[in-house]
């Protein structure tokens, strides 16, 4: 190889090196692609000039030596400055990827939500306490007493077929059955505070029931019961159409229908505007307009009596209904027992939180 060859072959190499490098690299890999093939100790273009270098006469040799070297001196300090660029590029990637996004909304902490029949009791317990009602509570477990007697209820009287229920000891004074309803606790709350009174009592009941879209053997109902001085039912048609209005809209109507509870005199039936067809008449009220939602009446003067309560001072009024029921109508559910299954699709779907 001629002098001039080699000094054109460093040049080259040279020429190539700064086109790369003008290039820049965009990877690791494209960065150890270019090491490799400039410096690369096998195959290298830098290692393969000093190569040539041996071959030449030794008068040549040095000159020649010395402008390798020097571009071996710029290659190799040109490629720590492009390591060095890959390295901080590399390093600040990392950094955004792992960096906190302080602008984006929050992750929302799983905390799971409230069961459709705890909703509907809070938003009910919610208009009471407005209209000052106090939250009171009783036992599950009741006695035949007061559950069935003080209420009126005479022990052979038909009305206890409506409430079969499970009988937890037939044996006691006063037999163990799981409440049927929510309104022994009227007369738990009477005979121990008096009156005047003003309570809502929401709970867990139990009927012998056989389970359907409608029915089970477990269910929610919330007790209302004021007793005070000229309380009359014209004070419980307006409670009830205020409390209506303010759980499904402001248009819905009230109405009376008179029946047979032995706890109330006189007893009603009370019917709201449906609610699916705003009271045209619909399937789901069968035609009529309207839907049956809730027992209530004047308080017997016989319970109030039981209660140590004097009837010719005070009056009362009373309702009774079931949350359940309020629920299906209220989310549009089509069947009770989806709110018993615990099944997590549903219960997500429907998991409010007010
Ligand atoms: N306790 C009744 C039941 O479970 C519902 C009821 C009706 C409650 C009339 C009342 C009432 O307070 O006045 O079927």
């Amino acid at each position: 190889m001629a002098a001039g060859d080699s000094g054109d072959a460093v040049a080259k190499v040279l020429a190539a090196f700064r086109e790369e490098q003008a290039r820049g690299v965009a990877s690791r890999s494209d960065f150890e692609r270019l090491k490799g093939r400039f410096l690369g100790r096998e195959k290298g273009l830098v290692p393969a000039l000093f190569a040539g270098v041996r071959d030449l006469p030794p008068s040549e040799r040095a000159a020649l030596g010395a402008r390798a070297n020097a571009a071996k001196v710029e290659i190799e300090s040109a490629v720590a400055g492009l390591g060095e660029d890959l390295a901080r590029r590399e390093r600040e990637a990392r950094e955004r990827a792992a960096a906190v996004d302080v602008t984006l909304p929050g992750r929302r902490a799983p905390t799971g939500g409230l069961h459709p029949v705890t909703v509907v009791r809070r938003r009910i317990e919610r208009v009471f306490l407005r209209m000052g009602y106090s939250i009171a509570d009783g036992p599950e477990l009741e006695n035949d007493r007061t559950n069935f007697e003080m209420l009126n209820f005479p022990p052979e009287h038909p009305a206890r077929d409506t409430q079969d229920t499970f009988f937890v000891s037939k044996k006691a004074k006063s037999p163990l059955l799981l409440r049927t309803h929510t309104s022994p606790v009227q007369i738990r709350e009477m005979s121990r505070r008096g009156a005047p009174l003003r309570i809502i009592v929401p709970g867990r009941v139990y009927r012998n029931e056989a389970l359907d879209a409608t029915h089970a053997a477990v269910i929610h109902q919330l007790e209302g019961l004021v007793v005070d001085r000229g309380i009359s039912m014209a004070d419980l048609k307006g409670t009830i159409e205020e409390f209506l209005a303010a759980l499904f809209g402001p248009d819905t109507k009230v109405r009376f229908i008179p029946t047979f509870f032995p706890f109330v005199e006189p007893g009603a039936d009370v019917a709201m505007t449906c609610i699916f067809c705003r009271g045209a008449g619909c399937g789901k009220c069968k035609g009529s307009g309207w839907i049956e939602i809730m027992g209530a009446g004047a308080v017997h003067p016989k319970v109030l009596e039981n209660c140590g309560i004097d009837p010719e001072e005070f009056t009362g009024f009373a309702f009774g209904l079931g949350l359940d029921r309020i629920a299906l109508l209220l989310f549009g559910f089509p069947d009770l027992r989806l709110l018993l299954e615990g099944d997590q699709r549903f219960l997500r779907r429907f998991a409010f939180e007010s």
